[in-house]
Formats: C-alpha cells, structure tokens, sequence
C-alpha cells in the first residue's frame, strides 16, 4: 500500500516525511525517568515524524549515551529539549548553579502544609536519604545545568533543539552556527514574541489541554493569535492533538505541524510504568487538573487524592525547584508505602480519548491516514465551499 502525503514547509525544512512531533517529554510518574528516551525518539523518526528526547534530567554523559543510542536506532532526524527556565536551571549571570536550599529553611507553614497533607492521606513521612539529592548537583564547577547539557546537545551536532520552558536566548547562536533548528514552546502570546526574539525559528504554541507544564489558554484559541503575533515566524501547534481529526484541524488553522504528548504517552516505547499508562488509558477527559504541587509551575496531570489534598490547603507553591525538594520527604514516604497511585502522572484532556497501548508508528500512521483523508478529500464532501 502506498503511504500517503501529508508534507508541510516544516518537513522540508527538517528532513521529515510527516508533519508530526514527538514532545520532548521528561521525568514523570515519580520515578524520575524520561518518558521520551531514544526508544520512543526512534520509533517517531523511523515512522516518518520527529522524534524529540526529554533531555531535561539527563547528567552531560547521560546526554550523550542516550544521544548515541538514538543514532544507532535510526538514521533519521531528530531532535533534543530541554527546559530552560525557573529560579535554578536558567544560566545564572555569573553562569554558576547556586546551591538549592533545604527542605528546612522552607517556611514553616508549607511544612505544615505537607505534614497535613501526609496525615490525611495516612502516609507516614520519612526523611528521604541524603543520596538522593536533588537533581543538578553534577554540574561541573563554574556551569549551570542547561550550559552544561548544551555542549552536548552542539557537540553531538543535534539536529533540532527544542526549549521546553524559557527563552533560548543564551543558545541560539552556538545553535544556529552549528545549523540546529531551534522550537520553543510557549503558552501565550508575549512569550512568543520573546522566544521570536531570542532566536527560535519556530514557535510551538502549546493550549491548556496539554499534559505536563501548561498554561491557561486553549490551543484553537492561542494558534491563530501566535501565528499572527510572529509572523512570518511558522508556527507549530501543540495541546490536544492526538488524532488525525485534529492534526488536520490545526494544519487547517495554519500550524506548520503538530508537537503531540499525551497520545504517545500511552505507546509501547513510552518510557513509564505501567501502572502510569493504565490511569491514562482509563481517564475521562475531566479526571486530569493542573496543580502546582509537583514543581511549583502549573502541570496538568491525571488527577489523585494527593493532589487534591495539597489544592485544598490552598498554599501559593514555591518557585520550581524549591516546591520539589519541599515535597522531597512526602515523594519517597509514597514510593516507600507503595503508594504509586499518588504519584505524578502528567497527561493532557485527550487522555479521554485513548483507550488502548500501541507501538508508536501505529498511532502516528493513524493520525497521517486519517488527517490526509481529511484535508485531500473529506473536507470536500462535508463541506460546500467557495470564494
Ligand atoms: C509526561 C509529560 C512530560 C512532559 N515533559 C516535558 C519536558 O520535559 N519538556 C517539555 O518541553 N515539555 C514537556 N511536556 C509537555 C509536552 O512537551 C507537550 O507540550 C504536551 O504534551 C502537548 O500536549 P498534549 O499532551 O495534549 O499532546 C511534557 C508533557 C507530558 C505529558
């Protein structure tokens, strides 16, 4: 059988067959882990999409173990994120990662805050292991995090980098003289601008829907007042697009391609367990709520009794990095109880949507089949038309 066509500007420019795009996911689920590493990367690139690693937990050496793995699995494009902003993996002036705080210099009433939170859901709370402090502390001396994970990402000659948070300003002209191609994601239409300016060739515009960091403003709302505030800048849509009725509806829009989570969460390759991918599976598109519980950014997740203690102490979170070493003791008591249930579990609205695990290239063969069906033929027979 013959592939079908479905080519945008996008394609050409990165060398892809598909207008589609792994998002660069990174470590959910508590288990510290990135979803997207080099399997799922692979398996998106071989099927003719872009496949994206979630590079954001990943020491330098780590980085490039799993760069070169991606390389041995296909010969494709593909592309590398990470997440550049918050009070400590943003570059410092002096280029140095400070030291993160304690958990006991937090205040008083966040602690107390956790403590509740623990006793209601009957957790017992235990003081995690020094070992397992928090994530950064092998930043060579003199470097900040992102710095460090960048000389990788240009050594290795990546072909696209992606920004999950932040601007790529401090990067983008090592990157753009290495020939990367530069996405950055953003929630509103000021953080396009910016990301614009700091040298992102395109802009990935992400709605609410979106599993993971997400903002407040819905993707068929956010596409076209992106695409009007860069242009000529492409744009690429992200946030609830997991079918190829969608990914029709935003090329349609004007997005020069689709950046996809939640729908490749719950393939095979994904890197999470079980247990994350069945409360995926079973979810109804109600059952997921932003919180800032995790992180300290707002996050959209499968919905727990966890979350929905923390939301009714009703505290202001603390910046990202310091929220997740305020919850440090709470994440390992639930690992300890065997509580994974409680556990983050980032996914987006169309987890309501999804109902079995498949291999990768199924589910990116479907969205192409269906969207091109859409845009090549269907369209015109639903539809009378005319200008
Ligand atoms: C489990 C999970 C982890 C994520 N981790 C990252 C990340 O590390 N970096 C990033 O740029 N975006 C991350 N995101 C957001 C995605 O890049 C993407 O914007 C979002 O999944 C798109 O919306 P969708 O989930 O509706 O497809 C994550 C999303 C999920 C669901």
């Amino acid at each position: 059988m013959s592939r079908p066509t479905l080519r945008t500007e996008f394609c050409e420019r990165v060398g892809i067959e598909y207008p589609i795009v792994l998002a660069g996911m990174g470590p959910v689920a508590g288990t510290g882990d990135p979803v997207a590493t080099a399997d799922l990367v692979a398996a998106v690139s071989n099927a003719g999409g872009l496949g994206v690693l979630g590079g954001v937990a990943y020491s330098p050496d780590e980085l490039q173990a799993e760069i070169r793995r991606i390389r041995s699995l296909t010969d494709k494009p593909f592309g590398v994120d990470l997440l550049l902003a918050s009070t400590f993996l943003i570059p410092r002036p002096s280029g140095v990662m400070p030291k993160m705080p304690s958990a006991d210099s937090f205040p008083k009433e966040h602690l107390a805050a956790v403590r509740r939170v623990a006793e209601e859901l009957d957790i017992e709370l235990k003081q995690a292991p020094p070992e397992l402090e928090q994530m950064g502390s092998w930043v060579p001396e003199g470097k900040s995090w992102a710095g460090a994970q960048m000389e990788v990402i240009l050594e290795e000659e990546v072909p696209v980098f992606a920004s999950g948070l932040g601007t790529p300003g401090a990067f983008a002209e090592a990157l753009e003289a290495n020939g990367a191609t530069i996405l950055s994601l953003v929630g509103n239409v000021r953080a396009a601008r910016q990301v614009v300016h700091d040298g992102a060739h395109y802009v990935v515009a992400q709605g609410t829907e979106a599993g993971g960091h997400t903002g407040r403003i819905g993707t068929l709302a956010l596409l076209p007042q992106v695409m009007d505030a860069v242009a000529p800048t492409p744009v690429i849509a992200a946030g609830g697009i997991a079918s190829g009725r969608a990914l029709a509806g935003v090329l349609a829009v004007g997005a020069t391609a689709a950046w996809c989570g939640t729908v490749f969460l719950v393939s095979e390759e994904a890197n999470q367990p079980d247990l994350q991918k069945q409360r995926i599976l079973d979810a109804a598109a109600e059952e997921t709520i932003v919180t800032r519980l995790y992180s300290g950014k707002t996050m959209r997740n499968i919905s727990n009794p966890l979350i929905e203690a923390w939301e009714r102490q009703q505290m202001t979170a603390l910046p990202m990095g310091a929220q997740t070493i305020l919850i440090r003791d709470l994440t390992y008591s639930i690992h300890q109880a065997g509580r994974e249930e409680l556990l983050m579990n980032a996914a987006g609205q169309t987890a309501g949507m999804l109902s079995k695990k498949r291999p990768a290239a199924e589910i990116l063969d479907e969205m192409v089949a269906d969207a091109a069906e859409i845009l090549a033929s269907g369209l015109g027979k639903r539809i009378k038309a005319a200008v």
